[in-house]
């Protein structure tokens, strides 16, 4: 369609980074202090030295080797956070993690799995926030992804100020499109993570924040945040 090529034309002109929109709101969703924390297919490292200014130590882990070479070369020396080529189900250094934060990487991998794990992987206390992406399934987010449409042209000529550029570098990470219906997506979170946040948002993503208030925080163990 000619109206959507166009769109597609433009977007690709004025590129933004629809995560890295999400990262004030993540740090305000965590503690002004925290010791180790996660950033879960980090990319190319955003979040994770945005994490490492409030941490004592922040491991950023990705698949990809050849993104976790980016993240490296980005980072300077000094901040507390080291990237590992790794995979997120099996990644596993020892220790448990005040926060765990996951942007646009649960719909890469099976989400029971990779919630269960992330639950056990937080200790008593931490945070898990996760942004992420979901197939469309409820009417809710067709209108807010009917809305993001002019939004996201205004906010990508603002960014760039009217001029071309290229893709930031944060958007050079491995994508996939999201195959999960939304409303399978929240029953499991809500299942897996007792009293789990959940949001549906701009730029066609969701938010999920959770906050694990004891050890055995789990399926039926009536937790809150
Ligand atoms: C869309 S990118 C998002 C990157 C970054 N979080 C951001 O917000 O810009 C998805 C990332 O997840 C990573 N990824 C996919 N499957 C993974 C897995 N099993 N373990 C770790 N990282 C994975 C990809 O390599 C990619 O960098």
């Amino acid at each position: 369609m000619p109206l959507l090529d166009a769109l597609a034309r433009f977007n690709d002109a004025h590129p933004w980074s629809h995560n890295a929109h999400f990262h004030p709101w993540i740090m305000r969703r965590l503690p002004d202090r925290f010791d180790r924390a996660l950033d879960v297919g980090c990319g190319s490292g955003d979040l994770a030295r945005l994490l490492a200014t409030r941490a004592t130590h922040v491991h950023g882990i990705d698949s990809d080797e050849r993104i976790i070479a980016r993240a490296r070369e980005s980072t300077g020396p000094g901040l507390p956070v080291s990237f590992t080529v790794a995979d997120a189900l099996t990644y596993d250094e020892g220790g448990r993690y005040d926060v765990i934060t996951c942007v646009a990487v649960l719909h890469h991998l099976p989400l029971t799995e990779a919630l269960t794990r992330f639950r056990g992987q937080l200790a008593p206390g931490g945070t898990l926030v996760v942004v992420g992406l979901t197939r469309e399934d409820t009417r809710v987010q067709t209108l807010l992804g009917l809305a993001s449409v002019p939004l996201n042209l205004i906010t990508g000529w603002i960014r760039n100020r009217g001029r071309r550029a290229p893709r930031p570098l944060a958007m050079t990470a491995p994508t996939r499109p999201a195959d999960v219906p939304y409303t399978e997506f929240a029953r499991e979170a809500r299942r897996l993570l007792p009293g789990v946040r959940l949001r549906r948002r701009l730029f066609w993503r969701y938010s999920l924040v959770w906050k694990k208030v004891r050890e055995d925080a789990g399926p039926g163990s009536g937790s809150t945040t």
